[in-house]
């Protein structure tokens, strides 16, 4: 049991700054478009307007403080900087990649794409990361399973809030 409690508390305490990088550009986010409101041949925007050059820089720098700010927690930096950097850069990279795909199959912004939506933006986030952030195989299956309900969770909460249009 301390050894199960263990795990999750690593995990949640290893990912956190990739949730802090994929929540952060809901509040910040805004203004002008990744894509610049450009489409592809088949007519569809690249990622679409949710996703912004704003969000993705507030979601990269409030990511990377937050690792920064565990490392100071701990009374020790390491790496927290380089693998919070990771992270992030990782988080909104596959919540991009994510939304490229949605546009592709005609999925319009905020359509729902489950699985994908919570969890794409962990698994780049962990692979970015991977050569700075050593974790076991127990550790990372233990993040995918708690990002489901946690994710769905949070966005239900950004919804009442009115943070958010969509409960997903
Ligand atoms: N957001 C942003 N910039 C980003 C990512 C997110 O400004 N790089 C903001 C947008 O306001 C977006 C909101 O965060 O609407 C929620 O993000 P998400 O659910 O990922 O985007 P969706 O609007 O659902 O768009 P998509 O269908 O492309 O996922
Ligand atoms: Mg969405």
């Amino acid at each position: 049991m301390a050894d199960v409690l263990q795990i999750i508390a690593l995990a949640i305490w290893s990912i956190f700054p990739a949730y802090v990088a994929n929540a952060a550009p809901v509040v910040l986010g805004g203004g002008r478009p990744i894509d610049g409101g450009k489409k592809l041949s088949d007519g569809r925007p690249i990622f679409g307007p949710g996703k912004t050059i704003r969000g993705f820089i507030a979601g990269l720098v409030a990511g990377t403080v937050f690792a920064v700010l565990q490392g100071v927690a701990l009374g020790f930096l390491g790496n927290y900087l380089l693998r919070g950097f990771l992270l992030s850069l990782g988080a909104l990279t596959g919540d991009l990649l994510g939304s490229f795909i949605k546009r592709r199959v005609n999925l319009e912004r905020g359509a729902p794409a489950p699985v994908m939506d919570q969890l794409g933006f962990v698994v780049v986030a962990l692979l970015f990361a991977s050569p700075a952030l050593y974790l076991s195989w127990e550790v990372i299956l233990t993040i995918l399973i708690l990002t489901l309900p946690i994710h769905l969770a949070t966005n239900i909460l950004g919804h009442k809030l009115k943070l958010k249009d969509k409960p997903w």
